[in-house]
């Protein structure tokens, strides 16, 4: 383990004991951070292993408390592969919360939608992802471990609660394919025909190096996308961050409450 993680997770560690499970917020889910109560907060620029963000619409913050009876800690936000190329951004992040002692990381995300039949402002569950970027967090790691078994990548008995605990609130979920595009620019009309031939419900430009991350670290993942738009050529919107960031706002409040109720019940 390197130094920075070392460093960071002994900060971590001096503030108190690692909850079982860590959220990362992505576009539009923000609200949550509010859910969290008796919470002590720590910002990603005084862990040396953590990344500094850039994208608007993140807290750079890491909150640690409780939601209901369960602990938890809250990452607002990550750093994008699209800001610099590198997909490993998260690397230090993810090491940190796994050296604490994080077992389950639950990741947040804004996505177009691939699907004509789910709509802007619908859940979805991912089931599973394709790598289009064809890049990897774990480029130069050495080690027999690299070769990681992406195979219920997303922890199939925890999809099965969050798809008990929807259905229990009445909250439509969808489940279904996440593509990850590299971005930083929106995909053309032909790129999301070609997804949409492959099998993916669901297009963004986050999630996928985390979850390789958290799969080699030996954290269990699950993640959801709030979708915030058609796929580009869909629909007539055009697209833009600023869109994302509205639609999120409007189906924030709902993504908020079902990850609310949803973590009280992943306790491993
Ligand atoms: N494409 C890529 N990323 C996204 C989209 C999209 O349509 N919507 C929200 N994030």
């Amino acid at each position: 383990m390197n130094n920075a993680i070392e460093a960071s997770a002994r900060a971590l560690r001096d503030r108190g004991p690692a909850p079982a499970i860590a959220v990362l917020l992505g576009s539009g889910w923000g609200l949550f951070g509010d859910a969290v109560e008796d919470a002590f907060e720590v910002r990603y620029d005084e862990l040396p292993a953590f990344p500094r963000l850039a994208v608007g619409g993140h807290s750079g913050r890491l909150r640690c408390g409780r939601v209901g009876a369960t602990p938890v800690v809250v990452l607002g936000g990550r750093k994008h592969a699209y800001e610099t190329g590198e997909a490993d951004a998260m690397k230090g992040a993810i090491r940190t919360l796994a050296a604490w002692g994080v077992r389950v990381l639950v990741q947040t995300n804004a996505a177009g939608s691939l699907d004509a039949g789910v709509r802007p402002g619908e859940l979805m569950l991912i089931s599973d992802h394709i790598n289009l970027a064809q890049r990897s967090p774990l480029f130069g790691e050495p080690g027999d471990d690299r070769f990681v078994d992406m195979n219920d990548a997303y922890d199939a008995a925890l999809r099965a609660r969050a798809r008990a605990v929807a259905a229990r609130l009445a909250t439509p979920l969808h489940e279904g394919v996440y593509a990850w595009y590299m971005g930083p620019q929106f995909e053309t009309p032909a790129e999301i025909r070609m997804f949409r031939l492959l099998g993916a419900a669901a297009v963004g430009m986050s999630t996928v190096p985390e979850t390789i991350l958290a799969r080699h670290a030996g954290l269990r993942v699950l993640a959801l996308s709030l979708l915030t738009n058609m796929g580009a050529g869909m629909e007539a919107q055009p697209l833009s961050h600023a869109h994302t960031l509205a639609s999120a706002g409007v189906a924030g409040a709902r993504a908020v409450a079902l990850l609310s109720a949803l973590v009280q019940e992943l306790e491993p």
